[in-house]
């Protein structure tokens, strides 16, 4: 931390002052996710990509980050993943600058992403205020379909919705959480209820989240009942149990919505009296929308299965 320094660790991007600008700057590297090498780097990019748009800001450039092992896979591989990334940057209108490489037996892909705060506004995860509506633009479940392919249960074809959404830049929906939004993150890793709980506990509040309304993949939800989910469902879920006030979910829609997701939505809050604004901008944007909660006095989380 030094005087320039707006923002450090503990939100999707740290934030940096230097001659007038404020850059956001974060990492993100993720194992494979589908079998096709190009649609991988594709996706990795976008979700390395991701937390810079979370911020509400502009990515510039990127940096390589790769783990790869030449003797286990051909050279070819990496340069598909490569061209995936690539024509993901040129999407974003963001450049490559370079990158670096280490031997490594689990292949390993993802970026540094320096990004600007263009309009003299960044968001982070805290600022929601108490009766603000929780807005979502992807659905979940998307651990639960990329460990079924690891199984060889699923093909990528077999989820086309999804590898689109994966494959999606959240752009659009940066430039509407900037407009709107009070507190905005990604929905990565940690899943939705991990992410919901960041904001929660940043912003001194309570979200109710409505399992009816939120957006899942139907595959996902045939699997997770079959038990077949990733470890870090789980892990996702335990971290956030003991902050969760659980009115009437099963455990398997608990796990649905702490599935660790790649390249997921923006989920952020933003005033009730706006909804009818925010629809509209986002059908503009061509973007689809959910509102899958509330903020409430209190702290950490609050699931139900629907209001009515
Ligand atoms: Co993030
Ligand atoms: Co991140
Ligand atoms: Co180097």
């Amino acid at each position: 931390m030094d005087e320039n320094t707006l923002l450090g660790v503990g939100d999707d991007a740290g934030v940096y002052t230097f001659g007038g600008h404020v850059f956001v700057h974060t990492v993100d590297f993720i194992t494979p996710v589908l079998n096709d090498p190009y649609l991988w780097g594709a996706i990795s990019t976008a979700n390395s990509l991701s937390d810079v748009y979370a911020m509400g800001c502009k990515p510039l450039n990127a940096l390589a980050v790769v783990g790869f092992n030449n003797c286990d896979l051909e050279v070819e591989v990496l340069q598909e993943v490569m061209r995936g990334c690539v024509d993901k940057l040129r999407e974003a209108e963001t450049v490559l600058l370079g990158g670096h490489t280490v031997d490594d037996k689990e292949p390993k892909f993802g970026l540094t992403v320096t990004g600007v705060c263009e309009r003299g506004r960044y968001l982070t995860q805290k600022g929601a205020q108490l009766g603000e509506l929780l807005a979502l633009t992807k659905p979940v479940g998307v651990g639960i379909l990329t460990k079924a392919i690891k199984e060889g249960k699923l093909s990528e074809r077999d989820i086309p919705h999804a590898v689109e959404n994966m494959l999606k830049l959240n752009n659009r929906a940066s430039e509407l959480a900037l407009e709107f939004a009070s507190s905005c993150t990604d929905v990565t890793g940690f899943g939705l209820l991990g992410h919901a709980y960041n904001i929660a506990r940043k912003s001194g509040v309570r979200l109710a989240i409505e399992f009816s309304s939120v957006p899942v993949y139907e595959e996902s939800v045939l699997l997770v009942k079959e038990k077949i989910y990733p470890k870090g469902a789980v892990d996702n879920y335990n971290f956030v149990k003991g902050s969760l006030k659980n009115e009437g979910l099963d455990f398997w829609q608990l796990l649905l919505l702490s599935d660790p997701v790649t390249s997921g939505g923006l989920l952020f809050t933003f005033p009730e009296e706006k909804k009818p604004e925010v629809e509209k901008r986002a059908k503009e944007l061509g973007l689809e929308l959910w509102i899958i909660g509330k903020v409430e006095e209190g702290e950490g989380l609050r699931v139900l299965l629907s209001q009515t």
